[in-house]
């Protein structure tokens, strides 16, 4: 069974709205409403773990059922990090779970050809994937405001979300109590886990500002 972790529990600070990022407005429906009604839909997915912002989650449940998302098998409160909200929701994925695909409900576009292409390598021996995308931009390491290395942009990815794992490995992972990192890979590669990289989507946009929001409603 393929479990899915949606992380929904952060605060979104930078979009200066009234409420947690998962529930502004994204057309007519809370941005948590795409990411939700598409994972619900993947052919690959059979439970969702919700981790919904403290005093959220009941809005979460209501919008799951509203949506039929009859996949959702839990809601949990998010804690203070990303990675404390994964770990949160890992607790209540269900033990048949094989593997586990965690994803930023701030990445609402998620379609399933990347679901399918990050699930791929764990039938071939990894332990993890990770869609990615090249850079466009050239990279520098900075110390205050000055440049202290260029680095090679041809060994360097964006990293985005639906993550996947085997499960074992990504609850291995996040055992080791409190965890403060950006993304779930980066857990894993620490404990000396392989993750492959497979082509990430130019629609899989992160939502941070209002600016993100249109572009990610231009989609729509
Ligand atoms: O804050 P940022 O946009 O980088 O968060 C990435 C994802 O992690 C978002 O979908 C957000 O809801 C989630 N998150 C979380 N719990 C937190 C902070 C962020 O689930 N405490």
């Amino acid at each position: 069974m393929v479990a899915a972790v949606l992380a929904a529990a952060g605060s979104g600070e930078r979009l200066g709205a009234d409420r947690p990022k998962a529930f502004v407005r994204l057309g007519d429906r809370p941005l948590l409403a795409e990411s939700l009604e598409r994972l619900e839909a993947s052919e690959w997915i059979e439970a969702i773990v919700i981790a919904a912002p403290p005093e959220w989650e009941e809005p979460a449940i209501l919008l799951a059922e509203e949506l039929g998302c009859g996949k959702v098998n839990a809601c949990v409160t998010g804690g203070a990090t990303r990675g404390e909200s994964v770990r949160l929701a890992l607790v209540e994925v269900p033990d048949e779970a094989a593997v586990v695909v965690v994803h930023d409900a701030a990445r609402p576009l998620v379609q399933d050809e990347v679901v399918e292409r990050v699930l791929a390598p764990l039938g071939e021996g990894w332990d993890g994937a990770v869609p990615a995308l090249p850079l466009a931009d050239t990279i520098k390491r900075v110390r205050g405001d000055e440049v202290v290395e260029t680095l090679d942009r041809s060994e360097l990815r964006a990293v985005q979300t639906p993550q996947a794992f085997v499960a074992t490995v990504l609850r291995e992972a996040y055992s080791a109590g409190p965890v403060d990192a950006s993304d779930c890979a980066s857990l894993v590669e620490a404990r000396g886990g392989r993750v492959k990289v497979v082509a990430g989507d130019p629609r899989l946009i992160k939502v941070t500002d209002a600016a993100d929001l249109e572009r990610v409603a231009a989609f729509l």
